[in-house]
């Protein structure tokens, strides 16, 4: 049996992440190091997305959201933007047929009006063809970013308090939640970071209040499947305590 399929089988069943969010970064120096323009890491990055996307649903992954470009990524060169804009478009056309084969739904989560307009295209043209797939949801999250979300639904939310549709006492947690881009979505149980910086870069940061964390060196287009179990296996020897003492949890009080 080889390493990876002994460490999948290693894994505990009864707690595969419902919800993986992964922050993809470290494509640009990939290409580097290799001699390569940047854009070559963006490409090969790509391929780290497919086989990501398709060991979450083998796995059992309900949802995985990805973290393709930030609001603040309109601010890089034009010419490395558009290069992105390209690549989006080309590649949710190329992977649509396999991810109707592995019944994966897509789902845009961003501000996808400033997507130039082929790209845009090609995202709602996969959302549309695979709206009745009832496996893996893919969370495409582009031209994101959490204070963007988050102001979005303030401003919602004042709206309607300001025309009278809602009380601004009834302003809940959950209704706040439910103004969000990902509101129906259960939030995040483990955020992967690869490329080796700590830090959430305005990513979901009302969304990973309670997930677990992990951070890797390892640059995306080479992270591999064996280390994204790996990186599964550290999320099940936690204990997520939500505030309780371990011993609370431990009893399940
Ligand atoms: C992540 O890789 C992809 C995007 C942000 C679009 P980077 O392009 O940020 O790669 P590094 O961090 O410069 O290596
Ligand atoms: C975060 O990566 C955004 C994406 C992966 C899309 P960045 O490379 O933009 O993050 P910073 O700038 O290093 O924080
Ligand atoms: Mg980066």
């Amino acid at each position: 049996m080889d390493e990876l399929q002994k460490k999948i089988d290693s894994l505990d069943r009864n707690r595969i992440p419902v919800h993986v969010a992964m922050i993809m970064d470290g494509n640009g120096r990939w290409a580097q190091k290799k001699g390569f323009a940047r854009s070559e890491g963006h490409a090969e990055g790509i391929s780290t997305v497919h086989r990501v996307t398709k060991l979450s649903s083998d796995l059992g992954v309900k949802y995985l959201t990805l973290y393709a470009f930030s609001t603040e990524n309109w601010n890089r060169p034009p010419e490395e933007v558009a290069t992105l804009m390209y690549l989006i478009g080309w590649a949710i056309e190329r992977e649509l047929p396999e991810l109707l084969r592995n019944n994966v739904r897509i789902h845009l989560l961003g501000d996808i009006d400033r997507i130039p307009q082929e790209a845009r295209e090609r995202l709602f043209y996969a959302r549309e063809a695979t709206a009745h797939c009832t496996g893996l949801q893919l969370n495409m999250c582009l031209s994101y970013s959490s204070r963007w979300e988050i102001t979005e639904a303030a401003r919602v939310l004042a709206r309607k308090a300001a025309a009278g549709e809602i009380d601004p006492e009834s302003i809940s947690e959950e209704v706040f939640a439910s103004s969000l881009t990902t509101a129906g979505i259960p939030d995040p149980d483990l955020l992967i970071r690869t490329g080796g910086e700590e830090r959430i870069s305005n990513y979901l940061l009302w969304q990973i209040a309670y997930s677990e964390l992990y951070f890797t060196p390892v640059l995306w287009p080479d992270f591999s499947d064996a280390e994204y179990v790996d990186a599964i296996i550290d999320y099940q020897n936690r204990e997520r305590r939500y505030g309780k003492t371990s011993e609370q949890v431990r009893n399940n009080e």
